[in-house]
C-alpha cells in the first residue's frame, strides 16, 4: 500500500509533496518521509507517525529547500513502523534515494548478495535493497541502472528515484503497483493516485507495468524496461476536485455516506433508457447472456459482501448459479471454470492485489472478466475485458460506504438484465423493480436524515465488548457489511452470523446486555428471524432490529427498532445498510477513534 509523490519544476517541491501525500494518506499512514535535492545534496527528513508529524518537523516543508523531490507515506509490510524503516531509503553515499510502494518478493536473496558485496543495511525493509542494487549497477546512466534492477527484482513496485548527480531529473517506474505522472506549465509530478496532483493538473499519464519515466521540469520521456523510448497518450481527468475534499463534514466517511443518494443515482440513471436497462459496456448479446452457465464473483472486503448479496439476487431473479469467493482464496484454490462461465470481479480501488491476481489468473485460463470498478483507469479497469464503472467518485475514508452502495446498484442492474434476457423476469415485475430502483436515492436520503436518533443509540454502545449481527438470506449479506463497518472503525469485536446458524455455537457467547443487531427485511424469512431474536433475547441480549415499515410485530422481540421504507425485497440492502453505517460511524466517533484512518488498515490493499 503506501503512497508516493514526486515533483520537479519551478516551485518549492516539499510543500507540493506534503500536500500530495495528505491526499494519499488513505493508502497508509504509519510513517512518512521526503527527499529534496537542496542544490548541493539530497536532504531526507522522515518520521514515524502521521504526516502531520513530518509537516511539523519540516515547518510545512520550508526546512527542505529545493525544486525537485520525492515523498512517501507508509503502511508497514517489512519492518515495524519506525524512522529507520520509513522511506525514502538511501544508498551508502547518500547519492541515490528511493521511495517504494509494493513488495520486493526476492529481497532476502538480493539482500544477502548485497551484504556479501560489502553493502550494509540500516532498515528492515525490502525497499532498501533497491537503493543498494541501483547503486551497484549505476555507472553514470540512471536509466541503465534502473532497468537492470527491474530485470532482477520480483514482486510489485511503483518507485520514485532521485540521483544526486542528476539533480534535474526524477525517475519513476512501475510494476503491479499504481503510478501516474502529470504535467502542467510549471512542472511534472508523479503520484500513486490522481487526487494527489489533481489540484495542479488534470493531464495525466497512466504508467503501465515495466515502464520507466524520466521527468524533467518541462518534459517527460517514457521508456520500456529495455530502454526503448515510447510515446504515451495523456488522459484528461474530469473529476470534480471538490469531491476529494471534506466539504464541511467532520469526516470523509460522513460526507461519503451523505453522497450515497447521488452515487446511486449516478450509477443507476445513465443505464436506464426507455424503461429498459442498457449496459453497453457489458459487451454481451441476449444470446450470450442466455448461454451463461454459471457466474463466479470474486472480490475482497466490502466488495465481497456486495458479491454475497448478488448471489441471492442473481440466483433469485435470473436463475443462474452464482459462486462468490474472496479473491485471496479464489486465486489459489484452482477453481473449476468451464465454457459458458462468466467471471465478475468487484473492486472500488481497482488495485486490490488479490482481486487483480484473480483477474489475471482467470484470463490466463482463457476466460473473459467483467470488472465492476470505481477508480477510472485503475489496473483492474484497464485489464478487465469489460468494465462497468460505479460512478461513486473518489472515496477517501478507508471504510467504504458510497462505493459499496454503487456496487450494489451495478449488481442489481446486472441481475435484472440477465433475468429479462433469460425470460425469468417478466415485464410487469421488471417495470415495478425499475420504479423501486428509482425511488432508492430519496429513500436513502430519508434514512440519512434520521442520523440523530442513530447517534443517540450508538452513544450507549461505545463501551460494548462484543456485538453480533444476524440475518437470513440477503439480510445475512447486510449483516456481514454492518458488522465490518462497526469493527473496522470502532475496534469493537463484532461478528455476523446467518441467523439460523446461531444455535450451533455462537449463542453461548450471548450474555446479559450483549448487543445483537437483527436484520429482518425479507418478508419470506421474517418469522424465522423473529424466532432467532426471541432466542437471544431470552438469554439476555439487547436486540436492535432493522426491518421494513409496517413490521411492528417485531417489537415483541426487539428492544429498539429501526424501520426502513418498503422496496423490492431484493433491494433492501441499499436501505438497511444506511442505519448500520451510521451506527458504526457514531460508535467510533463516540469512542474518539480516527474514523477515516482506522489503525492498521489502508484503503487500497496492493499487497496480498
Ligand atoms: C480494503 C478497504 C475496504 C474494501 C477492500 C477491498 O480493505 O478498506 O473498504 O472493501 O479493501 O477493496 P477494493 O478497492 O478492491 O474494493
Amino acid at each position: 500500500m503506501c503512497g508516493i509523490v514526486g515533483y520537479i519544476g519551478r516551485h518549492q517541491a516539499a510543500p507540493i509533496i506534503l500536500e500530495g501525500l495528505e491526499r494519499l494518506e488513505y493508502r497508509g499512514y504509519d510513517s512518512a518521509g521526503m527527499a529534496v535535492f537542496n542544490g548541493e545534496k539530497i536532504q531526507i527528513t522522515k518520521s514515524i507517525g502521521r504526516l502531520k508529524v513530518l509537516e511539523e518537523l519540516t515547518h510545512g516543508g520550508s526546512t527542505m529547500q529545493g525544486v525537485v523531490g520525492i515523498g512517501h507515506t507508509r503502511w508497514a509490510t517489512h519492518g515495524v513502523p519506525s524512522n529507520e524503516n520509513a522511506h525514502p531509503h538511501f544508498n551508502a553515499e547518500e547519492t541515490i534515494t528511493v521511495v517504494h510502494n509494493g513488495i520486493i518478493e526476492n529481497y532476502l536473496p538480493l539482500k544477502e548478495k548485497m551484504i556479501s558485496k560489502g553493502y550494509t543495511f540500516v532498515s528492515d525493509t525490502d525497499t532498501e535493497v533497491l537503493a543498494h542494487l541501483i547503486d551497484y549497477y549505476y555507472k553514470g546512466n540512471p536509466l541503465e541502472a534502473i532497468t537492470k534492477v527491474m530485470h532482477r527484482v520480483q514482486g510489485s513496485y511503483a518507485l520514485g528515484i532521485l540521483f544526486a548527480d542528476h539533480p534535474d531529473e526524477i525517475f519513476a517506474v512501475r510494476k503491479d503497483s499504481p503510478l501516474i505522472v502529470g504535467q502542467n506549465e510549471d512542472g511534472c509530478f508523479i503520484a500513486s493516485d490522481v487526487p494527489a496532483i489533481l489540484k495542479y493538473t488534470r493531464k495525466v499519464y497512466f504508467i503501465e507495468n515495466q515502464e520507466v519515466v524520466r521527468l524533467r521540469a518541462d518534459h517527460m520521456h517514457f521508456y520500456t524496461v529495455d530502454e526503448e523510448e515510447i510515446t504515451k497518450e495523456a488522459v484528461t481527468i474530469d473529476w470534480d476536485a471538490d469531491a476529494a475534499e471534506k466539504g464541511g463534514y467532520e469526516h470523509f466517511m460522513l460526507k461519503e455516506m451523505y453522497e450515497q443518494p447521488k452515487t446511486v443515482t449516478d450509477t443507476l440513471m445513465p443505464r436506464i433508457k426507455d424503461n429498459d436497462i442498457v449496459i453497453e459496456e457489458l459487451g454481451m448479446t441476449d444470446e450470450e447472456i442466455q448461454a451463461i452457465r454459471k457466474i463466479h464473483i470474486v472480490a475482497c472486503g466490502s466488495a465481497y459482501h456486495t458479491g454475497v448479496t448478488a448471489k441471492y439476487i442473481i440466483e433469485g431473479i435470473a436463475r443462474i448459479p452464482v459462486e462468490v469467493d474472496v479473491a485471496s482464496e479464489f486465486r489459489y484454490r484452482n477453481p473449476i471454470l468451464e465454457q459458458g462461465d462468466m467471471i465478475v470481479v468487484i473492486s472500488q480501488s481497482g488495485e486490490t492485489a488479490d482481486t487483480l491476481a484473480a483477474l489475471r489468473g482467470t484470463q490466463k485460463m482463457g476466460h473473459k472478466v467483467l470488472g465492476i470498478v470505481n477508480v477510472v483507469g485503475s489496473s483492474i479497469a484497464r485489464e478487465a475485458d469489460n468494465v462497468m464503472y460505479t460512478w461513486a467518485g473518489p472515496e477517501i475514508a478507508v471504510a467504504t460506504t458510497k462505493a459499496y452502495s454503487a456496487q450494489l446498484i451495478a449488481l442489481y442492474l446486472l441481475a435484472m438484465k440477465f433475468g429479462k434476457a433469460r425470460g425469468t423476469l417478466q415485464a410487469p415485475a421488471f417495470c415495478n423493480m425499475l420504479e423501486d430502483l428509482k425511488r432508492l436515492p430519496a429513500q436513502i436520503e430519508m434514512l440519512l436524515s434520521n442520523k440523530n436518533r442513530i447517534q443517540r443509540f450508538a452513544n450507549r454502545y461505545i463501551g460494548a465488548k462484543d456485538v453480533f449481527f444476524i440475518g437470513r438470506g440477503i439480510d445475512y449479506a447486510i449483516s456481514l457489511e454492518g458488522s465490518l463497518k462497526l469493527k473496522e472503525i470502532s475496534y469493537i469485536h463484532s461478528e455476523a452470523y446467518a441467523a439460523g446458524e446461531l444455535k450451533h455455537g455462537t449463542i453461548s457467547l450471548i450474555e446479559q446486555g450483549t448487543l445483537v443487531a437483527a436484520v429482518a427485511t425479507q418478508d419470506a424469512l421474517f418469522q424465522k428471524t423473529l424466532s432467532n431474536m426471541v432466542e437471544v433475547k431470552a438469554r439476555g441480549a439487547f436486540v436492535l432490529a432493522v426491518t421494513n415499515e409496517g413490521n411492528t410485530e417485531i417489537e415483541k422481540a426487539a428492544d429498539y427498532v429501526i424501520y426502513i421504507p418498503r422496496t423490492n425485497p431484493y433491494f433492501t440492502n441499499s436501505l438497511a445498510i444506511i442505519p448500520l453505517q451510521l451506527f458504526g460511524y457514531y460508535v467510533a466517533v463516540g469512542k474518539g477513534c480516527d474514523v477515516d484512518k482506522p489503525r492498521n488498515l489502508a484503503k487500497s490493499v496492493t499487497v496480498e
